[in-house]
């Protein structure tokens, strides 16, 4: 293959796909994206966008006024007609497209996946900020920034409050791990059966480990090296990816359905609004890992960097957003509060 070649999807080939227990979804757009024009990804102007806060949800749990809001824009985004690329249904199946292969490739006929490799963190990192802008515009509020689920702070570590009430019901969630159930941050479909305590602390030592001692080398906490072509696809998620970010999806959707729908499923798994809550905090979680490391904390493949999506902004425009528009946060005009981070010290 040509050097230049890099991954991209092709968005002409929207097509029927397979969950990851192999069952048919559809989650292509009404319309397809090659018919629409496109503009390149533009950096928000600093002198007219302030910096979104995002802040625990849990914390955020007590601000009735914020909670409100964010309430309103999903029932907003919900009410949106499926032809909407902004609509909630929308929003949720572009995770579906982008995790069952509902793409080709733009230079193979392979499919486009974006779990499972070093695709992961910017992937999600783009939806959530598209998703994020659309929420504000819906409210008129440009300050909107999506909460983060800090599941790996012990005081964050239950459904936070506000997901059960409101536009933000699900009803396909695991109903024994509402609130107030601690988390398991390693869960595989048996209960650990630990009390809160001893649950918490088992969460704060596991974060270690996958944030610090197994974590050393980037291509451990990023992923696998995830190139074009036939051969292409690496399938070996880093770190974080693999857990706590699985897992928890895995432990929140309904024990019911057979592949765990919704969050327990790629296909589904954004249609619950927690989703957005739990990428924002894998969203800090990749900030604090550079910043722990400090150099070499950052792939330098031009092949990763040049790789690029397409997203439908706030004004439902469709945008075409490389990896290396991503890596600044504050370029992208967003922070993440301080938060205490447990684990750092929890060396076992
Ligand atoms: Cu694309 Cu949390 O999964």
């Amino acid at each position: 293959k040509p050097s230049h070649v890099v991954l991209s999807p092709n968005l002409t080939t929207c097509h029927p796909s397979f969950s990851d227990d192999n069952k048919p979804v559809y989650c292509c757009p009404p319309k397809r994206e090659s018919e629409e024009p496109f503009i390149d990804f533009q950096f928000p102007d600093p002198s007219t966008q302030s910096i979104r806060v995002r802040r625990p949800a849990h914390v955020m749990d007590k601000d009735k006024v914020f909670a409100a809001k964010y309430n309103k824009a999903i029932a907003i985004m919900k009410s949106l007609p499926y032809d909407d690329p902004r609509s909630f249904r929308r929003q949720a199946d572009i995770h579906c497209i982008f995790c069952t292969g509902a793409y080709n490739q733009q230079h193979s006929n392979s499919l486009m996946k974006i779990h499972r490799s070093w695709m992961f963190f910017p992937w999600h990192r783009m939806m959530i900020y598209f998703h994020e802008r659309i929420l504000g515009s819906l409210v008129g509020d440009d300050t909107f920034a999506l909460p983060f689920w800090n599941w790996d702070s012990p005081e964050g570590m239950h459904v936070p409050d506000m997901f059960l009430n409101g536009s933000f019901v699900d009803t396909e969630r695991d109903s024994s791990h509402l609130p107030p159930q601690v988390v398991d941050v390693n869960f595989d479909e048996q209960e650990r059966g630990l009390g809160y305590e001893e649950q918490k602390a088992y969460n704060v030592g596991f974060m270690y480990t996958q944030m610090i001692s197994a974590a050393k080398k980037p291509e451990l906490f990023m992923g696998c090296p995830y190139k074009a072509g036939g051969d292409g696809y690496c399938n070996s998620p880093g770190t974080v990816e693999d857990a706590p970010h699985n897992t928890l999806h895995y432990w929140m959707g309904s024990n019911l359905n057979p592949e765990r729908e919704n969050m327990g499923a790629f296909y589904s798994a954004a249609r619950d609004p927690i989703f957005y809550s739990h990428h924002s905090n894998i969203d800090r979680l990749w900030e604090v890992w550079r910043e722990l490391r400090s150099s070499n904390n950052v792939p330098e493949d031009s092949d990763w960097l040049e790789t690029h999506f397409f997203f439908h902004n706030e004004k439902s425009q469709l945008v075409r957003v490389k990896i290396r528009d991503v890596l600044d946060v504050t370029k992208l005009r967003y922070t993440f509060d301080w938060v205490e981070n447990p684990w750092i010290n929890a060396r076992p």
